[in-house]
């Protein structure tokens, strides 16, 4: 197959991710190319997050009722963030597309803008990735991300075609590794496991990889 490996990462950690995933791919055979989406330019990081402050508010609603995050996903703003002109501009001639974004509570701004600018999603068969910090909170982590973006994908025309989620256990925010602390108590309280377990070096997290591997690379 002639697999398309597209990403956006701002720390590394989801380009981490795209290069084990192409190796993988090239390994099996398959014909990888690569496309690093480049933001035109870096936002600062306090800057971010101020589009995503809106649900903070309503994040009890948001985790308490189904019916609210089907409308929350219709209705939400999703930044965008100029990007580059792209080395694949017209993705029609592959087979298959894996497409890497961190999380910013949904899909990051470049990949956003990524979305709206590629031609040729028509029919493409396209798995997502993700790095995030906390381990795969079923609505918090999967269903914000994931949602949206295949919402997003569909839109496109494109077919929604695997999900593949990693924990980095990284976040930048805010002065003290708050966030990472808060999500590697979140990790132990809800899954009973380390965080670290469900990192791309971790038990959880490599069996992912190659579960991932496995139902997008055949
Ligand atoms: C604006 C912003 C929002 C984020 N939101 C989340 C989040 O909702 N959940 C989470 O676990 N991590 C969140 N993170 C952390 C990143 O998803 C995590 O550090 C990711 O692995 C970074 O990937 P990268 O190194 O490829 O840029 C957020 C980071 C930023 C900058």
């Amino acid at each position: 197959m002639r697999i398309l490996v597209v990403h956006y990462s701002r720390t590394g950690h989801t380009a981490r991710l795209a290069e084990a995933l192409a190796a993988k791919a090239r390994q099996r055979g398959h014909s990888v190319e690569i496309e690093r989406i480049r933001t035109v330019r870096d936002w600062n990081k306090w800057l971010l997050p101020i589009p995503l402050l809106p649900l903070l508010p309503l994040l009890p609603f948001y985790l308490a009722s189904a019916r609210f995050r089907r409308l929350w996903h219709r209705l939400y703003y999703q930044p965008q963030q100029a990007i580059r002109p792209l080395a694949v501009p017209d993705v029609s001639g592959f087979d298959r597309v894996l497409l890497g974004t961190p999380k910013w509570l949904y899909l990051a701004y470049p990949v956003a803008r990524w979305l709206d600018t590629v031609t040729g999603l028509t029919g493409r068969r396209v798995a997502s990735f993700a790095t995030f910090c906390g381990p795969p909170l079923e609505v918090f982590e999967l269903e914000m991300l994931f949602e949206p973006l295949e919402a997003r994908l569909r839109a496109r025309g494109a077919v929604p075609a695997g999900r593949l989620a990693i924990s980095s256990d990284y976040h930048p925010y805010f002065f003290f590794d708050e966030m990472r602390y808060l999500f590697r108590w979140i990790s132990l309280k809800v899954f009973g496991r380390p965080l670290a377990d469900f990192t791309l070096d971790g038990k959880v997290g490599r069996a992912e990889f190659e579960r991932f591997c496995g139902e997008v690379l055949t």
